[in-house]
């Protein structure tokens, strides 16, 4: 049998076909954004009292439950609209709508991102094989509260230089995570990613960013992935939720966004790699809200 190369292959990735549009039972509330070319502006707050912050955790439970379902699917052979279809019964069948469907009008339930995708690759006839990565951004609507949550999975044997570059990704999510505390500013976050992912050389996207979260899917509120200092100084405070959920390359920054609008890839095409957890700052620190229940 033939070893896994120790490096990634240069991408070459096409977009698939569509399949036909899902649908959401009548009994399901969804959210406001549907059927309007962008969402209403959120005017509410980004610190949230127990109970909202309770309904967050339920929507990101679910999400995080999803997304251990889902991903026990990925194997070489699977379509990334497979993996679509199961995330869309699994939400509906527990009462919450899948977030992304129809948001700004993105037409599938989840994100589904191979290799050179850094976010929002949209679920189509593309077919996972051997040696691929592929990150699955999972957002439940419940209860009317939004979780929001990605992981980036390995497909089948990956090469060493992805599978670390996921390894680390994680990791810089998680140090991100570690650097919140009530009374420090917002950048902190960012600078907490950036130096890490520095010390490998990775690329750090910074267009694409964490954000408030809650009974909207995107309150406003930016959190950046990279040391914006002394940009972004607004001081984190306890019951405060937003996403962290940094983009990191094994070569540029940069970017170029495919013909459908929503697709981003390198402008290299070399792979890139995604976490996201969506969090409540506490009077400690932080809790990771997008946590599976078993
Ligand atoms: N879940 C993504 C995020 O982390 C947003 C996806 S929007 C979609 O913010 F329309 F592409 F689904
Ligand atoms: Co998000
Ligand atoms: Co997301």
């Amino acid at each position: 049998m033939a070893s896994a190369p120790s490096h990634a292959p240069a991408g070459s990735l096409v977009p698939g076909t569509l399949s036909p549009e899902r649908t959401v039972p009548d009994h399901i509330d969804p959210p406001d954004y549907v059927g309007l070319a962008e969402p209403p502006k959120y005017t509410g707050p980004d610190v949230f009292d127990n109970a909202t912050v309770e309904r967050i955790r339920r929507a990101g439970q679910l999400a995080a439950d999803c997304m251990v379902a889902t991903g026990e699917l990925i194997r070489p052979g699977v379509t990334t609209d497979e993996l679509d279809a199961f995330a869309h019964e699994y939400l509906v069948q527990r009462g919450a709508y899948p977030s992304c469907l129809r948001y700004r009008g993105f037409p599938k339930s989840i994100c589904t991102s191979v290799n050179e995708v850094i976010c929002h690759g949209i679920p189509d006839s593309t077919v996972l094989r051997d040696g691929d990565i592929v990150n699955l951004d999972i957002t439940a609507f419940l209860n009317g509260a939004h979780g929001d949550h990605n992981v980036t999975f390995l497909v089948g044997e990956v090469d060493e230089q992805s599978r670390l570059l996921v390894e680390r990704t994680h990791e810089a999510m998680m140090r991100g995570i570690k650097a919140v505390k009530p009374g420090r500013p917002i950048n902190v976050i960012g600078r907490a990613i950036e130096s890490y992912a520095r010390r490998f050389n990775y690329g750090v996207v910074r267009e694409f960013i964490g954000h408030g979260v809650g009974p909207a899917f995107h309150t406003g509120l930016v959190i950046p992935h990279y040391d914006a200092a002394p940009d972004y100084g607004q001081l984190i405070e306890p019951g405060m939720v937003f996403t962290i959920e940094p983009m990191l390359t094994l070569g540029t920054r940069h970017w170029d966004m495919w013909e459908d609008g929503w697709t981003a890839v390198t402008r290299d095409r070399k792979r890139t790699a995604q976490f996201e957890h969506t969090i409540v700052a506490t009077q400690e620190g932080a809790e990771i809200l997008t946590r599976p229940s078993a």
